[in-house]
């Protein structure tokens, strides 16, 4: 008898960011998150878990590299942690794949480990509230807890009960806002968020940004129940270049070499970050963010998508052979299984 289950979970786009931990181990954040899901950038897992299986197995489709062990390593960790929950021992086969390219700027981990932490829940038949798979998935990767609800979310850093989870904060159909995104290049980025998080509490600016945040949590959260987009997107723009400061100012050792601080952009997302002020002074409403990559997110108003992409062809074109990949979002529901077979 084999137990299998398929989920699909969206990645989810952060207007307030998740940037240091206060237990590494836990992935307990150290201030609240606000994002929204994806529409069109999920990973779809399906989980099997067979008695004729010697060892856990992972295959991620559609990947142009070799899956990396510590990679393997923290899946493989996560299917334990929810099969000791069910008290069943059989290893699992699990089959993965994105939508899109992972590692530039868009969480490929955070629809991964969401939709992992579904699948292996739904094969496993724990019945979990939504609660509960949200806590569960954080322990895989910190910002996949906030691609279980629906829509726009938050993820609590601690209640009154000491946990931390994401709630729904609206629902995807509140707010018909638009997140093209421009992934600038297909590497994958040299430093991983994880380690990125590690380092934020070197940074001399990171307790005024901690400081500043519940401010910064109330005015993005009111102005995005409200649908004040100006409010909102002024916001999220302050947000990333906050975050980014507190990469570009934590000192790392490399193999490579001393580093001041983490680059997480590139030459390219800077001109974006340019042209959008000077799309803004033009009347055109639209404000930018960006991850741990260099991919940038551009947040605009569903009427103004089209002179966004002119916009963005525009300075595409400025160099030859320039060729970005570009996905336009809409907000999107929470992961879900997608389908089921066999019983325990
Ligand atoms: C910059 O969730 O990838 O995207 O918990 O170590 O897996 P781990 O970190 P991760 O961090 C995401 C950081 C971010 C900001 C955000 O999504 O809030």
């Amino acid at each position: 008898m084999i137990f299998k289950a398929t989920a699909e979970a969206p990645s989810n786009l952060a207007f307030v960011k998740y940037w240091g931990k206060r237990d590494n181990g836990l992935r307990l954040p150290t201030n609240n998150s606000i994002s929204v899901n994806l529409s069109d950038a999920s990973t779809i897992t399906s989980v099997e878990f067979d008695p004729d299986l010697k060892e856990d197995k992972l295959t991620i489709r559609n990947n142009t590299k070799p899956i990396e062990p510590e990679f393997s390593k923290r899946v493989f960790k996560h299917i334990d942690r929810i099969r000791n929950l069910s008290g069943y021992t059989h290893r699992a086969n699990i089959q993965t794949r994105n939508t899109f390219p992972s590692g530039v700027g868009i969480a490929s981990s955070a629809s991964g480990f969401a939709a992992l932490t579904v699948a292996a829940c739904a094969a496993l038949e724990l019945k979990l509230s939504t609660k509960e798979l949200s806590e569960l998935a954080r322990l895989g990767s910190g910002s996949a807890c906030r691609s279980i609800p629906d829509g726009f979310t938050e993820w609590i850093a601690c209640d009154e009960e000491q946990r931390s989870y994401a709630i729904e904060l609206a629902s995807p159909s509140h707010w018909d806002i638009q997140i093209i995104t421009v992934i600038v290049s297909n590497q994958t980025k040299q430093i991983s968020s994880t380690i990125g998080h590690d380092l934020a509490k070197t940074s001399p600016f990171f307790q005024t940004r901690i400081s500043a945040m519940p401010v910064r949590l109330e005015t993005l959260r009111s102005a995005l129940l409200e649908r004040e987009f100006q409010i909102f997107g002024r916001q999220t723009e302050l947000e990333a270049i906050s975050f980014h400061t507190i990469a570009m100012t934590s000192p790392m050792q490399t193999a490579s070499g001393w580093n001041s601080g983490i680059y997480y952009w590139l030459p390219e997302s800077l001109e974006i970050m340019l042209a959008v002020q000077n799309w803004r002074s033009g009347g055109l409403e639209v404000y930018f963010t960006l991850d741990a990559g260099p991919t940038v997110h551009l947040l605009c108003l569903r009427n103004a998508v089209p002179q966004v992409l002119a916009a963005i062809h525009e300075i595409e074109s400025r160099q030859i052979e320039r060729k970005w990949d570009i996905l336009i979002n809409s907000p999107a529901k929470g992961a879900r299984v997608i389908k089921t077979e066999g019983n325990l």
